[in-house]
């Protein structure tokens, strides 16, 4: 495995494996930066949200990374407020207005608001079918949301990113999502940094003379999750990446996933209000 590891989508199309992360990253500097930073670092996959609000830092960093725009995995999102089928093309256009591409690799819906995704599932079917954007897919989905979803879709969703990390590690989501063909994605994979003084898995790392942080991506890797750490230092966006030199043990693997609690750093997706 590399940092051109990919999975494949239901479509065939090809995902990276290791992606980075700009949620609460500032549009200007500091998204312009660290998205270049880990563009040099050998990162292909970026994953922004129009919510994020850095979408025009993001464009500005792959346009001037200089890395050719077919090497590059984007993803981005639509916003809650825009959900319904006219609104969700319209936020479509502006999003790559502001990342100043032609296309999206990846457009997500960003949370399942009720009585609304599925008119937005029809513009995301429309959208993909008309090739400006290469899969389509959604975020923060519970099973129950992805069945009523599917029951009327024409395409099934292609990835679905939620919350995931070892106090959150999701088991009969994952199930569901591999039964159906839908990659699973992890937002938050270091538990938005929580997990970092963890003494079990600073074990694990000292043992492999590692991070805490790699050790959690890798484990990312090796249940067959898609990740995307987010960090604005240059040195943490190069040290994410470095997970492909080391391997956990099977028995590691069901000690970092032994530390589940269902315990969120995020709002329940059957309980957001915004
Ligand atoms: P920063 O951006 O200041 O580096 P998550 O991806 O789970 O949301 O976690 C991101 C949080 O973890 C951010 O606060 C980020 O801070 C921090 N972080 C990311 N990578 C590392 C690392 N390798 N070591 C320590 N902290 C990290």
């Amino acid at each position: 495995m590399n940092l051109k590891d990919t999975v494949k989508l239901a479509n065939g199309v090809e995902m990276p494996r290791l992606g980075f992360g700009v949620w609460k990253v500032k549009d200007g500097d500091e998204a312009v930066n660290s998205v270049k930073w880990a563009i040099e670092a050998g990162y292909i996959s970026i994953d922004t949200a129009a919510a994020y609000k850095n979408e025009e830092g993001v464009g500005q960093a792959i346009k001037e990374s200089g890395v050719k725009r077919e090497d590059l995995f984007v993803t981005t999102k639509l916003w809650n407020a825009e959900q319904g089928y006219e609104s969700t093309l319209a936020a479509f256009d502006e999003s790559l207005r502001k990342l100043e591409l032609d296309y999206v690799d990846l457009y997500l819906i960003h949370w399942p608001v009720e009585g609304k995704f599925k008119d937005t599932w029809r513009a995301f079917e429309k959208l993909y079918k008309d090739k400006r954007v290469r899969a389509i897919g959604v975020c923060n989905f519970h099973e129950h949301h992805l069945k009523e979803l599917m029951e009327d879709a024409e395409i099934a969703p292609m990835v679905n990113q939620i919350e995931l990390h070892p106090q959150l590690t999701q088991e009969p989501l994952r199930k569901f999502c591999a039964e159906n063909n839908i990659v699973v994605e992890a937002w938050s994979p270091l538990g938005n940094g929580k997990l970092l003084a963890n003494p079990e898995i600073k074990a694990i790392a000292d043992a492999h003379g590692k991070s805490v942080a790699q050790v959690i991506l890798r484990w990312d890797l090796q249940i067959g999750v898609v990740t995307i750490p987010k960090s604005v230092h240059q040195e943490r966006i190069i040290q994410n990446a470095d997970i492909f030199d080391f391997e956990l043990t099977e028995e590691e693997v069901a000690k970092i996933s032994g530390l589940n609690k269902d315990e969120r750093t995020g709002p329940d997706p059957d309980n957001f209000n915004f």
